[in-house]
């Protein structure tokens, strides 16, 4: 389990000039869900790169479990927290999906047989055994999304961050990720999603984290991100299908704690069977 602090911290991509963050700080606690969201360029990417060290801050620190990251090996950084990419060519290196999975194993002192069978549970879960030995520039959009997620996963970080672990996928995929991600959950691991998807947030997430331009316009409770849309219009973002739907029903009556598909099904089969 992984505390991850950021204490004011200023970056550019440019040396110089005025950049994407300044003084900005966070403090992301184990056990937390939390979603960051915000427009295209507002910084969530930068701020993911920041944290696994990729990128430097100009001024600031960031630590993890009181422990800067600069004192940090690549392996230790890697312990405590896992980034999948947003554009998942960009983690994959070898000729087939199962040296993909036992790549990341390569610095763990396990055995043979332990590998194997890591590997073998991942493609197993993700329903990607009949895959294990292609090359993975050759999987679909979806499949290539799971496998990088995988060769994260494998590795077992104290904390994980996804970022849009959703674009590009279908449904069916998409509930195995969502699967995977409950069992994170469980195990009280830190999870940090980066979506535009805000469906998947009222899913999700416990904690919303919103950007805009580089600026924390929100930090707070779910339910209180998504109580109106004053947070959404702060972050540039607009309500989807679904939000609308459930402001709709909130001004009818329905109690603003509820968000989720399933407490919304409860809610009304309640009602139903009580009538
Ligand atoms: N390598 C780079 N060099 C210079 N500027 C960059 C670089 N990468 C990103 N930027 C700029 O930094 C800002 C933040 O980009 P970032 O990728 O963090 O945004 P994002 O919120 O992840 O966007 P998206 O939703 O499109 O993924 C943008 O203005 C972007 O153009
Ligand atoms: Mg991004």
């Amino acid at each position: 389990m992984t505390c991850i602090e950021l204490n004011e911290i200023s970056f550019s991509y440019i040396a110089g000039r005025k950049g994407i963050f300044s003084n900005l700080s966070l403090k992301l606690n184990p056990n937390e869900q939390i979603a960051i969201v915000g427009r295209n360029g507002s910084g969530k990417t930068t701020l993911a790169k920041l944290i696994i060290g990729m990128l430097k801050p100009s001024k600031g620190q960031i630590s993890f479990d009181g422990k800067l990251i600069e004192k940090k090996s690549i392996a230790e950084i890697a312990e405590n927290v896992g980034y999948v990419f947003q554009n998942p060519n960009i983690m994959l290196f070898t000729n087939s999906v199962e040296n993909e999975l036992s790549l990341s194993l390569q610095r763990f002192n396990f055995t043979k047989d332990e590998k194997e069978e890591k590997v073998n549970s991942m493609l197993d879960f993700f329903g990607m055994t009949k895959y294990r030995k292609v090359h993975p520039r050759l999987l679909s959009r979806g499949e290539k999304q799971k496998l990088a997620l995988a060769t994260v996963l494998i590795q077992d970080p104290g904390a994980i961050i996804l970022d849009e672990p959703f674009s590009g996928i279908d449904i069916a995929q998409k509930i195995i990720i969502r699967n995977y991600i409950q069992k994170l959950k469980d195990q009280k691991k830190l999870v940090i999603i980066i979506t535009h998807d805000l469906d998947s947030v009222l899913e999700e997430s416990n904690r919303v984290i919103a950007l805009s331009a580089g600026k924390i316009v929100f930090d707070g409770e779910k339910t209180d991100f998504f109580k109106d849309s004053t947070n959404l219009r702060k972050a540039g973002l607009t309500e989807t299908y679904m939000l609308n739907m459930l402001y709709s029903l909130h001004a009818e009556g329905l109690p603003e704690t509820i968000l989720k598909r399933n407490e919304l099904i409860n809610f009304f089969s309640k009602r139903i069977s009580d009538t």
